[in-house]
């Protein structure tokens, strides 16, 4: 058979997009074994990420991706069309950004598509990892067969990466979980070929089902988070504590621990961006998604619940000196899309705040939407210079940096000793002892 060199020789595979996803995917492809070239339009970026200078901050990162060029298996390159012609195997990495009416929009995956029909010079099994709307094979499919000049067969499959920024090497090369949804056999076994390493934990799918499986998992996610989120507003009316509360529940192996951290809810480019897109399919589809709007309604509630804290603790906002420790939308990453630092300084901004930002990554980023030149703001080396002579401290992102925080010191240096904690980092008793006014999600 045609494809039985692919099976054969080791696989030449493209990951086109280098973004996290992307970045991520290409090294750790490499890492297990195969011939990985990376590759975007954006030329400065790539030559940037071949020189070592990798554009994001993610743990582990830049270790694998040298190590693997150094190894010769993962190269770089801005030529796409050269690149799809060379490789068997084309991981679709690039982004999905959203629409304001909450769909994704799909202009980049359609460039690709394209690309990849006019140089489709012998068969290739056509990836595509970016979290998309379901039926978007479909239409890659669709896109390749109207574009393509030869006569040169290709696959579609769909592999979702379940990456979680913060961890996304270490989430690569020990996956809980490897969907592959395929319409062909000869796709399946290139699938499961790269995969070999992981093949007790592979499941195989219809292209459909694997796409959904992102999806519907993201938007759970958001779901239990939003839920432990609502029980702390519960708690904060009355004597219950939402720490404790979320441990009871997670006892239950039904329920589990995990992703019942109640706090300023869920940031980042997936989970803000997986609701709205899921919510809007189904009710494409005549589905009644009212159970995920009401998720995503909490979510977008909490930066206001967290404000009425800081309102509480300080009453007039105007003129007040506000540390804000933690920019990022989670510990361990530089991102900062959809976080909620950035609703909290806008709304700070508003009320006439005198603010000190600090966060140990994500500072360059906040810089490019609120520069300090343009607002009463500045940015801090370090979170002790953030908080000297605040009114308050603001705990936004649950860095470890802040946990660890001498708070003896931080007493000292403030000029009231407020904390309004949004991430519960630290044990109440303790900071209460040592003469704080503490304040924080869903217990006393
Ligand atoms: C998420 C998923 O966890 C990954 O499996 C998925 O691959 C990824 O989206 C994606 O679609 O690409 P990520 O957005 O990196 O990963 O971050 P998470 O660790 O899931 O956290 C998301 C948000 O939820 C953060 O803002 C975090 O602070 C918040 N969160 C998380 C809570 O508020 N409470 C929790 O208990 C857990």
């Amino acid at each position: 058979m045609f494809y039985e060199s692919i099976r054969e020789a080791s696989m030449k595979i493209a990951v086109i997009g280098t973004g996290y996803v992307g970045l991520v995917t290409a090294a750790g492809l490499a890492d297990l074994g195969h011939d990985v070239t990376g590759a975007d339009k954006d030329g400065d970026k790539i030559k940037k990420i071949s020189w070592g200078d990798v554009p994001i901050y993610e743990p582990n990162l830049e270790e694998l991706l040298k190590a693997n060029q150094k190894r010769g298996n993962l190269t770089f390159s801005y030529d796409l069309n050269k690149t799809i012609q060379a490789c068997d195997v084309i991981f679709v990495c690039v982004g999905t950004p959203q629409h304001e009416d909450g769909s994704a929009d799909m202009s980049q995956i359609e460039e690709v598509s394209r690309m990849i029909a006019e140089n489709l010079n012998k068969y290739k099994l056509v990836v595509e990892k970016s979290t998309v709307p379901v039926k978007t094979s479909a239409w890659i499919k669709r896109i390749i067969s109207l574009y393509k000049k030869s006569d040169k067969e290709f696959d579609i499959a769909s592999n979702p990466e379940f990456l979680r920024e913060g961890s996304a090497v270490s989430d690569f090369l020990n996956p809980d979980r490897i969907i592959i949804g395929v319409e062909t056999e000869r796709a399946k076994e290139i699938l499961v070929k790269i995969y070999q390493k992981f093949q007790d934990r592979i499941l195989i799918t219809n292209i459909d089902t694997a796409e959904l499986i992102k999806h519907a998992s993201n938007s759970f996610l958001a779901l239990k988070i939003s839920y432990i989120n609502l029980i702390s507003n519960i708690c904060e009316k009355t004597d219950a504590d939402v720490e404790l509360v979320a441990k009871g529940m997670g006892f239950d192996p039904r329920i589990g621990g995990r992703f019942l951290k109640a706090g300023l809810g869920y940031g980042g480019s997936c989970f803000p961006k997986d609701i709205k897109a899921l919510t809007k399919i189904g009710e494409e589809m005549g589905v009644n998604m009212d159970l995920l709007k009401e998720a995503d309604q909490v979510n977008a509630g909490r930066v206001k619940v967290f404000l009425e804290k800081v309102k509480k603790a300080l009453w007039i906002l105007k003129d007040k000196k506000i540390a804000v420790l933690g920019l990022a939308f989670k510990p361990e990453t530089d991102d900062i899309r959809e976080a909620a630092s950035i609703r909290i300084v806008q709304e700070l901004i508003k009320e006439g705040s005198i603010l000190r930002l600090y966060d140990p990554k994500a500072m360059d980023n906040m810089k490019e939407i609120f520069p300090e030149e343009h607002y009463r703001l500045s940015y801090s080396n370090s979170p002790y210079q953030a908080i000297e002579d605040a009114n308050a401290l603001l705990i936004v992102t649950e860095w470890d940096e802040f946990r660890r925080l001498d708070l003896r010191k931080v007493k000292k240096v403030m000029a009231n000793p407020i904390i309004v904690d949004g991430r519960n980092i630290f044990e109440p008793a303790d900071v209460r002892e040592i003469g704080f006014e503490y304040y924080s999600i869903g217990r006393k």
